[in-house]
């Protein structure tokens, strides 16, 4: 049976935010929120946790040794306890270590297009943002980083998405091991973002097991790959050379994990990878199924499938509209999140969420045409 076989019918009945925001004549295929049920041995745990009547606070290493556990059994990585910090969520977690290694007016580099809030916790936090986007086919710019970090701003941090998101770049080892010698040549800290890290497609390097990763941190948290953003819950990591600055986090951030968090999290770490591994194959299939549609429905738009994430971020440059999200969403009642969210040159762009059955796929793309015909 499939993971993704929800029916338009049972998604509707969700109250968050994904199925909500618009009306119900629009099919949301925008934010991050995956069309699948909760794996058994995550609602085993959380209702065993509301039997039990307990909703009191975290205690222990639960959530940590959890992901030591996935990263040994994933990646082959092995993370010593002292190096995890438990928090509250993954944005919060990037910007308590932002706010650790730099200072107001600080200037911070990220690659457009970017997970949108990367520029809201440097901007509202009073940091000067430098960007370097990505290069044409979507992967860092390993020369234009480096001129910034050499450049006059002498960036205090620098903050990567690995997978990228939205276009789902999955850095190469040998990438990721060029940022962080530019990053120590310049003493700029990196601060990866590796939440996508367990839906990656192929191969992935969690940065901090890199030689030079000694002085980089990371962020995470089980609320991608299994859905759990409800339960606002995410991990520290930090390089063997880290523990200053771990030291130094903000209290309240290592303070603000929520004890059903930790519960569910772990049980989705601890014991369900294998739908992951099973759901990767139904993406898989599902990024074929909008790269046929598109070619046969919607030829002005480009899309190449991508690894490291259930997205298609797709070019409607060819399409001749002003605004090809605010088209789709008006003239198509469909949602897709548009691209200059990701970086204000990126307005020609859509963000298509594919953790979803193919039938709203295929209906998606029938509405996509449909507006531009009609
Ligand atoms: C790259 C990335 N980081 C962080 C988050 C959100 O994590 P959290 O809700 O734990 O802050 C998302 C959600 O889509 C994401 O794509």
């Amino acid at each position: 049976m499939a993971i993704f076989d929800l029916t338009e019918a049972e998604l509707r009945e969700r109250s968050s935010m994904k199925w909500q925001t618009y009306p119900s004549d629009v099919l949301p295929l925008w934010v991050a929120e995956m069309d699948l049920a909760v794996h058994p041995a995550i609602k085993a745990a959380l209702l065993t946790a509301v039997e039990n009547g307990d909703t009191g606070y975290p205690v222990g290493r639960r959530y940590a040794n959890a992901f030591r556990s996935l990263a040994s059994r994933r990646w082959g990585w092995e993370v010593a306890d002292e190096q995890v910090r438990q928090s509250g969520d993954v944005m919060n977690s990037m910007l308590g270590t932002l706010q650790t290694v730099s200072e107001p007016g600080d200037a911070v580099v990220v690659n457009p297009p970017i997970y949108p809030p990367f520029r809201t916790i440097v901007e509202r936090y009073q940091r000067q943002l430098v960007e370097v986007e990505l290069t044409a086919d979507g992967r860092l710019d390993l020369e234009g980083i480096a001129a910034a970090l050499a450049g006059p701003a002498k960036p205090k941090a620098y903050l990567l998405c690995s997978p990228h998101n939205p276009n789902g770049t999955v850095h190469t080892s040998d990438e990721l091991s060029a940022l962080l010698r530019l990053c120590a040549e310049h003493g700029t800290t990196l601060i990866a973002d590796e939440i996508h890290a367990p839906i990656a497609d192929a191969e992935f390097t969690p940065v901090l097991s890199l030689p030079g990763g000694e002085r980089a941190i990371m962020v995470t948290s089980a609320g991608k790959a299994w859905n759990l953003a409800c339960f606002k819950g995410g991990l520290v990591v930090g390089g063997v050379q880290t523990g200053e600055i771990l030291s130094r986090l903000p209290a309240m951030l290592l303070q603000s994990m929520g004890h059903i968090a930790a519960i569910t999290h772990a049980a989705a770490m601890n014991s369900a990878l294998d739908w992951v591994d099973e759901y990767l194959l139904e993406v898989r299939a599902n990024k074929a199924l909008l790269a046929d549609l598109l070619r046969r429905q919607v030829p002005g738009a480009r899309y190449t499938p991508a690894l490291g994430t259930y997205f298609a971020w797709v070019d409607c440059s060819g399409l001749g509209l002003a605004n090809p999200a605010g088209h789709f969403l008006d003239k198509g009642r469909v949602a897709f999140n548009d691209g200059a969210t990701f970086g204000r040159q990126y307005g020609q762009w859509v963000r298509i969420n594919l953790a979803t059955s193919p039938q709203i796929i295929t209906e998606a793309v029938a509405r996509m045409a449909a507006s531009l015909s009609g």
